[in-house]
């Protein structure tokens, strides 16, 4: 039995040497560790160890004193005594922590002697450190991880991201890299660095420009634009800006117009800026907004008419066709067509005559006999009015004579003769008459009782014979013989019960004259 315990003491070197000491190593802990302070002591034999003692020194009141572990306030399992009554002393710590470190003693208690060791051991306390080489960087550039650790041991490690695991150190970043980097000791992942960010930079994104209300606005009301986009870093007030139709109107997030008006409508679109360029490009466009603003109760063109002025119209005279017409925003534009007569079929072409609201015919002709529509447009469209059909009084058969009379300038009684005639005529044909000339509107006429007949004798202009407010698309000078000479003839009759056709003017000029006085002009052509 005493030859085999010999065996063991001679096989196991340092144990039972007859000695007494204890011997240690420094430790370095990562913190939040477990690490064991391995330990072994030695005593003479025939000793027997009763109790055991680990210590720290702590500095009260700046003097050093040596506190057994016990007394340290720190939970019951943070250092457990891995060693035995026989020769082993290790300590092991548990989650490791910056106070642990510091320097540490073992005693022990034999039955004939105690002993402290001579020498401490060190516990140094590290931690482990992430560095992310850059930590700012924009897309596309590179990007290197780098765990360190204080304790000169080299420690496996594992990298994560926002608790995820990462397994590339190096790598190109992207915008999804972004986020919180940190190592763990493998196995005991808890053991880890603090989290370092990685900022990942990158142009604006998805630049948008919303308008709100939403839709066609009305005159007079509210309207904001708002410019959104994902950055990084965040655009600025200042690197936003909106444009209209090209032009800057704004910079800032936000745009509003208080009281919008129709000019205030066009295509709109913001740019975003936040210094990060992206292929060349560091202002990003959003997507065009159309703002249409339309004016209060606007409306279409409603109630086109056409109204004739003078109501009646000889060969010769003068006529105005004049379009109305209710439209808000007000027509802007007004065209003229003249259907060409006798079509047989539904489609009747058109032809343009004119354009603006008054169509002026400045002599009557048979070619200008006709219906006429006006198209009038404004921004809602063109809308057409219903037809107006110009006629004229037919006198070609009486006044041909008395031209040719009065070009040779005969005496007042052949005048007076085809006056005669003319009266004669007009009596007879007034029955027919009664429905050359027709409107939308009827035609006015008066119970006046008495009659006047009015004729101007004139030489035709050379100029076109239509004349349009702006511009004349109608030039008839070509159909005008040369230099023809009409008379006007005035009569006062003495029967009035006779149809009668009466211009408004002839009426306040000769309309209570003497009945017996007969009237009569003759103008000469020059
Ligand atoms: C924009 O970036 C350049 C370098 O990329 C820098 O010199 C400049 O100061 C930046 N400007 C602003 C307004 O941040
Ligand atoms: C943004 O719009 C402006 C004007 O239309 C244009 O000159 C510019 O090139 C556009 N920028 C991008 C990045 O498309
Ligand atoms: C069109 O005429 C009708 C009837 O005269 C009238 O009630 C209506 O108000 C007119 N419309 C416009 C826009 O003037
Ligand atoms: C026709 O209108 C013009 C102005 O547009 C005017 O000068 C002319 O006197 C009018 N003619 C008639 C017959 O009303
Ligand atoms: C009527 O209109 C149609 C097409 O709009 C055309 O083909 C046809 O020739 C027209 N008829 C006449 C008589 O102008």
């Amino acid at each position: 039995m005493g030859s085999w315990i010999l065996i063991i003491l001679v096989i196991m070197p340092g144990a039972w040497s007859g000695d007494w000491q204890v011997t240690f190593e420094d430790q370095c802990a990562l913190k939040g560790s477990s690490v064991v302070i391995k330990c072994k002591y030695d005593y003479p034999f025939g000793n027997i160890v009763t109790s055991v003692l680990w210590s720290k020194v702590l500095l009260v009141s700046g003097i050093r004193k040596l506190s057994p572990l016990s007394s340290l306030p720190v939970p019951q399992d943070h250092f457990i005594y891995q060693g035995n009554y026989r020769g082993d002393c290790s300590l092991q710590v548990n989650d490791v922590q910056p106070f642990d470190e510091g320097t540490y003693y073992f005693s022990f208690v034999t039955t004939f002697n105690r002993w402290t060791s001579k020498t401490p051991t060190y516990l140094s306390v590290e931690e482990l450190t992430t560095v992310v080489q850059p930590s700012t960087v924009e897309e596309g550039e590179k990007v290197r991880l780098t765990c360190v650790s204080g304790c000169p041991k080299p420690t496996h490690v594992r990298w994560f991201k926002d608790g995820k695991a990462v397994y590339n150190t190096d790598f190109v970043a992207s915008r999804k890299d972004a986020g919180r980097y940190y190592c763990a000791v493998y196995g005991q992942e808890m053991v880890r660095s603090a989290p370092v960010p990685l900022n990942v930079q990158y142009p604006p994104e998805k630049v948008s420009l919303s308008v709100s209300p939403p839709g066609n606005i009305l005159q007079g009301g509210a309207v904001t634009f708002h410019c959104r986009s994902d950055a990084n870093p965040p655009v600025t007030q200042s690197g936003y800006r909106l444009y209209k139709d090209g032009q800057f109107i704004s910079s800032g997030m936000s745009y509003t117009i208080s009281e919008v008006q129709p000019s205030h409508s066009g295509h709109y679109y913001c740019q975003a800026w936040n210094n990060i360029s992206w292929r060349g490009n560091d202002r990003i466009n959003s997507t065009e907004v159309h703002l249409d603003v339309q004016c209060k109760s606007a409306y279409r063109p409603m109630n086109i008419s056409i109204s004739m002025d003078p109501q009646e119209v000889s060969e010769g005279s003068a006529v105005n066709l004049t379009c109305s017409s209710a439209a808000n925003p007000a027509a802007y534009s007004y065209t003229w067509y003249k259907m060409t007569p006798y079509s047989s079929s539904d489609n009747s072409t058109m032809i343009e005559v004119g354009s603006g609201q008054v169509l002026s015919v400045l002599s009557m002709e048979t070619l200008h006999i006709g219906a006429y529509i006006c198209l009038v447009r404004n921004m809602w469209g063109e809308y057409s009015s219903p037809e107006l059909l110009l006629n004229m009084k037919e006198r070609q058969g009486g006044l041909q004579p008395v031209s040719i009379l009065a070009g040779i300038g005969v005496s007042l009684l052949a005048t007076l003769v085809i006056i005669l005639l003319l009266f004669w005529r007009n009596r007879k044909n007034d029955a027919d008459k009664k429905q050359i000339v027709s409107d939308t509107k009827p035609t006015e006429v008066t119970e006046d009782p008495s009659y006047s007949l009015y004729a101007n004798v004139h030489t035709f202009p050379s100029s076109p014979s239509i004349k349009s407010q702006r511009n004349s698309h109608f030039d008839a000078a070509a159909f005008y013989e040369d230099e023809v000479t009409y008379s006007t003839v005035s009569i006062k009759p003495r029967n009035s019960n006779l149809p009668h056709y009466i211009q408004q003017e002839s009426r306040s000029t000769a309309g209570k004259s003497d009945e017996s006085v007969i009237y009569a002009t003759v103008v000469k052509s020059s």
